[in-house]
């Protein structure tokens, strides 16, 4: 698998330094940093991994070419000059798919057209066919043009990464399990000290906290888009994903606890984290967050209540962040990690973030407050 190329990480606004953080670990250097992206040169082996350990990306795609294209033109010759030989067979499939911003080019539709007939054109001639079958594996395209700059990639993830596997049913407003894993490795939760998650929902935090302590592969449970790639060397894969199971820690020890005012939530919970392999570590029960009792003078509560947007109203909301500021004051060493999109929330919890960063949930702006728990004084 020694082919190289780039390869782009799409990413939520506000996680592209958390993506290259993790390329970083996996053992690779990050090329650029842009909105919404993260670049990096690789091979297949490297397609194969990020795929299986991402916990924040979206997708992996690797770039077939990029250039300015200012007219239709422009972008045919630029998309037929690629060797699109080197990635897609003659049987395969190539649907196209895209967006352009900010450009000349600016009609979605058109520019796929025009991607789609210049790549045929290209792999008719190669191939020596006068149109091409499709009827093989597909080898899925997609295009960027932003600011005039065409990006032309072919996506080996399939359905998005946040998709795990473990969460086939979910309750109204599931956070993104990309977030959900990015809000974990942001706070300074040390596993040896519990977390609690008060608004679990269907138990993202508490599932991702515990695949990431863990050490699970978040692509585990999945398969992916590559995998059935002609490129692709099927004991290679089969070795990288023998390698995530023995990479596991089986002997964590783990405080974690999910709890909801809903009984649904609470039974949700308890079978997404039962499907995740995580059901041992992580306490389940039915509680109404302004009344938690923590057990431990430390901890961390890392958690998404609910914003009014899709659950409860904004005055609902907004009265339960008073009633949890006022309750959650008592955990004095406590630190609190709270996603929400309300901007008013820290007047409303009752103090000033000693943290904020942004992360978009899809298009919706929110924020990750960040208080952090007062220090243990020290015995004179
Ligand atoms: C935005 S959702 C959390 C979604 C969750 N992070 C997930 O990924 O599924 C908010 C949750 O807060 C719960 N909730 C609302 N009021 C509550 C309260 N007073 N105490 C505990 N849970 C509450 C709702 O039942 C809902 O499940």
């Amino acid at each position: 698998m020694r082919d190289r190329f780039e390869i782009v990480v799409p990413t939520l606004f506000g996680l592209e330094a958390m993506v290259g953080r993790e390329l970083y670990r996996l053992g690779y250097d990050t090329k650029r940093t842009e909105n919404g992206r993260v670049t990096f040169d690789g091979d297949y082996d490297a397609v194969a991994r990020a795929n299986l350990w991402l916990r924040c990306g979206e997708r992996v795609l690797i770039k077939a070419g990029e250039f300015k294209a200012e007219t239709a033109d422009d972008l045919y010759e630029g998309t037929k000059a690629i060797e699109w030989e080197r990635f897609i067979g003659k049987g395969n499939a190539f649907p196209v798919k895209g967006h352009t911003t900010r450009s000349i080019l600016a009609s979605d539709r058109n520019s796929q057209i025009m991607i789609k007939k210049a790549v045929a054109d290209r792999l008719c001639r190669k191939y020596g066919c006068e149109r091409m079958p499709e009827t093989d594996t597909e080898y899925q395209i997609q295009f960027t043009i932003i600011d005039n700059t065409v990006t032309l990639m072919i996506d080996t993830t399939g359905a998005a990464l946040h998709k795990r596997g473990y969460r086939a049913k979910s309750n109204l407003a599931p956070v993104r399990e990309t977030i959900a894993a990015a809000m974990v490795m942001i706070s300074y939760w040390k596993f040896e000290e519990p977390l609690w998650d008060p608004f679990c929902g269907s138990g993202t935090i508490p599932i991702e906290a515990a695949m990431f302590k863990r050490n699970i592969a978040p692509g585990l449970l999945r398969s992916f888009a590559f995998e059935s790639f002609s490129q692709i060397d099927k004991d290679t894969v089969r070795d990288i994903r023998d390698e995530a199971r023995e990479l596991m820690h089986t002997d964590v020890t783990l405080d974690i606890t999910a709890s909801d005012i809903d009984p649904a939530a609470v039974e949700l919970t308890k079978m997404n984290a039962r499907t995740a392999g995580v059901r041992e570590f992580i306490k389940v029960s039915r509680c109404d967050a302004r009344k938690i009792m923590p057990d431990k003078p430390c901890g961390s509560i890392i958690t998404n209540p609910p914003y009014g947007e899709r659950l409860g109203t904004v005055e609902e909301c907004r009265r339960l962040y008073r009633d949890i500021g006022k309750s959650f004051a008592d955990l004095d060493r406590w630190s609190f990690y709270i996603l929400t999109s309300q901007e008013e929330f820290e007047r409303d919890f009752g103090r000033r973030a000693d943290r904020l960063r942004k992360i978009y949930n899809g298009m919706l702006k929110c924020n990750l407050y960040q208080f952090y728990g007062n220090k243990p004084k020290r015995k004179k």
